[in-house]
């Protein structure tokens, strides 16, 4: 059946594929950027299948389309026998069709919290599967003109140099990023207060800058050592799972199992011995998976 077809492509056609996404996510960046020099970064909307999860997962502007649309069609039209899961063309959140053909999972603008109040953490996050694995990943932050990339099996690269996480294998020497989730129901807002509290009490630096895109892939820049988050989807987690696996981090799911690209959650940080003394400490929060079907990915 088509569905479950094992696709074969070598080291070289990943890394053109992904040379294709780089490309199409550089000029995604500019119309970001433009739009923020002529202030078109205003709110259109409010996304109210997601006011639940708080005001930066709900808030929508014109350019989330726009770039999503360039990024699709640049893709299909080179690869017209390839998928595509973007963040603002699954009608109310729901993935209704996932399958082993390669798979471009995208959220066009990460951070739209950001974008929308000029803050230049904003970023485009292109992560692909084939045969439902994560295989390569973009993360671009135009206006700090940063492309973080993973190719599996190859590494992770920032503007072309390596990645490497950090060494940092205790809590009180580790900086660690998460959500705090304004406007979130009462339930997350609770869980967020209670890892923070106990992160504030144990951590050498805590912070919160998002997008959660930009978040993961910091860890695997070696610029922060730990993050986590429970109810994001997979279009944030992508392309920055495989840039943390790849610049030698730990990437999994905060229950401490296996990372699960379709179960909203993820933790990741520079060292194992760093994710067993969070895991130690950390309250979940339980949100609907984005697909039933139980994958794992790395
Ligand atoms: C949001 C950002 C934010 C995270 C939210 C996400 P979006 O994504 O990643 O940092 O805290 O949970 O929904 O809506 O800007 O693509
Ligand atoms: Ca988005």
């Amino acid at each position: 059946m088509e569905e479950n077809k094992v696709w074969e492509f070598s080291d070289v056609q990943i890394a053109e594929f992904l040379a294709a996404a780089v490309k199409l996510v550089k000029e995604a960046g500019e119309m970001i950027t433009d739009a923020m020099d002529k202030q078109k970064n205003v709110e259109i909307d409010v996304k109210e299948a997601n006011v639940a999860e708080g005001n930066a997962s709900a808030v929508l502007t014109e350019t989330d389309m726009k770039v999503e649309k360039h990024i699709i069609s640049g893709l299909s039209a080179l690869y017209p026998d390839h998928r595509f899961i973007g963040e603002e063309s699954v009608a109310d959140g729901l993935i209704t069709s996932y399958t082993s053909a390669p798979t471009w999972i995208i959220d066009p603008i990460d951070g739209t919290m950001n974008f929308v109040h000029s803050n230049p953490l904003v970023c485009t996050s292109v992560g692909l599967t084939i045969n439902k694995k994560l295989v390569a990943g973009v993360v671009h932050c135009p206006v700090l003109g940063l492309c973080y990339t993973a190719v599996l099996g190859q590494g992770s690269y920032c503007n072309g140099k390596r990645l490497s996480s950090s060494d940092v294998t205790q809590m009180a020497k580790a900086m660690v990023i998460m959500e705090l989730p304004v406007g979130a129901n009462s339930e997350k807002k609770g869980v967020a207060m209670a890892n923070l509290s106990t992160v504030m009490d144990r951590a050498h630096a805590v912070r919160a800058p998002g997008p959660a895109a930009l978040d993961i892939t910091w860890v695997g820049a070696g610029a922060a050592d730990c993050f986590f988050h429970f109810g994001i989807h997979c279009w944030d987690m992508a392309a920055g799972a495989l840039i943390v696996q790849e610049a030698g981090g730990v990437v999994l799911d905060p229950s401490g199992g296996e990372f699960d690209l379709m179960s909203r959650d993820i933790l990741v940080c520079s060292s194992r011995a760093l994710a067993d003394q969070v895991l130690a400490f950390l309250k979940p929060y339980n949100t609907d998976r984005d697909l039933e079907e139980r994958l794992t990915y790395l």
